[in-house]
């Protein structure tokens, strides 16, 4: 099994949901870990409850100055970086702004900016400050949490969906440029995971299709899970934490430039 002791991580938008889990299963192999999150107390409360005990810093990822001062304080906690995920995101904010389920001239310029800030720029931020880090490390893992939805048509949420294939189009360029320092940089593409996100989600859902009326968020969340995954059932958190862990340890020490999809076979659905 991949061990990460001595390793040190930083998990932006780590307070909950795919970031704790991400953040449990990296201390759970050794790693020390630093939490980053815009909910900064939760930040904390998660990373006490780590097996090494971790930090949580208030943060928001799409900010660079912010973010420069979370690397400073990992490295000035536990002597260096060695793992960055870039996980902070949001699917489902200013639903209205996003034109949820409207043509595409619904979507208002505040919600494709609210979209690339959130899901991309975040990325950018991370990956920028977290590079000299690992280079003074002599190597390290970048890991971008992209989406599914960066990897097929989204004509529902075109700004979230377009934001997620520019992480994965960045993890890319960026394992190439890296490959000579030893940086590997890679993506996990999830499916559908119950979240925060997705309650908000299914809510909408629940609203704008007649059958779901009287559904609960939960049991909508359910049924499109049912309806578009081949293996018939939901993503957990730690299915995302695994698969992180093992991209950030010496198992994957070749795997770099990939997006990997964790989605029960969703993606492999275009033709029935
Ligand atoms: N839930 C899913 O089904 C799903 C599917 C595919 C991809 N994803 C992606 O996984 C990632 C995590 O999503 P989740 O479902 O766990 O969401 P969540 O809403 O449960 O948790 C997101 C966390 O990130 C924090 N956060 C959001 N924006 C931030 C910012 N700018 N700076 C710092 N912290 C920030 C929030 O405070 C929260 O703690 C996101 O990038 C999301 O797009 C989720």
């Amino acid at each position: 099994m991949t061990t990460l002791k001595g390793k040190v991580a930083l998990v932006t938008g780590g307070a909950r949901g795919i970031g704790a889990a991400i953040a449990r299963c990296l201390a759970d192999q050794g790693a020390a870990v630093a939490i980053s999150d815009l909910d900064g107390a939760t930040a904390r409360e998660t990373a006490a409850s780590l097996a090494n005990g971790g930090i949580g810093v208030t943060a928001d990822a799409a900010d660079e100055a912010q973010m420069a001062d979370c690397v400073a304080q990992a490295v000035a906690k536990f002597g260096g970086l060695d793992i960055m995920v870039n996980n902070a995101g949001i699917g489902a904010n200013d639903l209205e702004s996003m034109g949820f389920g409207l043509p595409f001239t619904n979507v208002t310029e505040r919600g494709w900016d609210n979209q690339v800030q959130a899901n991309l720029k975040t990325t950018f931020c991370g990956c920028k400050v977290a590079i000299p880090a690992l280079k003074a490390r002599g190597g390290g893992a970048i890991i971008n949490i992209a989406s599914i939805a960066g990897r097929m048509a989204m004509p529902s949420i075109p700004a979230y969906a377009a934001a997620k294939a520019g992480v994965i189009s960045l993890t890319r360029s960026l394992a190439l440029e890296l490959g000579p320092d030893l940086i590997r940089v890679n993506a996990i593409c999830p499916g559908f995971l119950w979240t925060k996100s997705w309650e908000v989600l299914a809510n909408l859902i629940k609203g704008s299709v007649p059958d779901y009326a009287n559904l609960t968020p939960r049991e909508v969340f359910l049924d499109v899970v049912k309806k578009n995954t081949p293996m018939g059932r939901e993503q957990m958190p730690e299915d995302i934490g695994h698969l992180a862990a093992f991209l950030a340890g010496s198992g994957a020490a070749n795997i770099t430039g990939q997006q990997i999809d964790v989605d029960g076979g969703i993606l492999l659905n275009v033709m029935r």
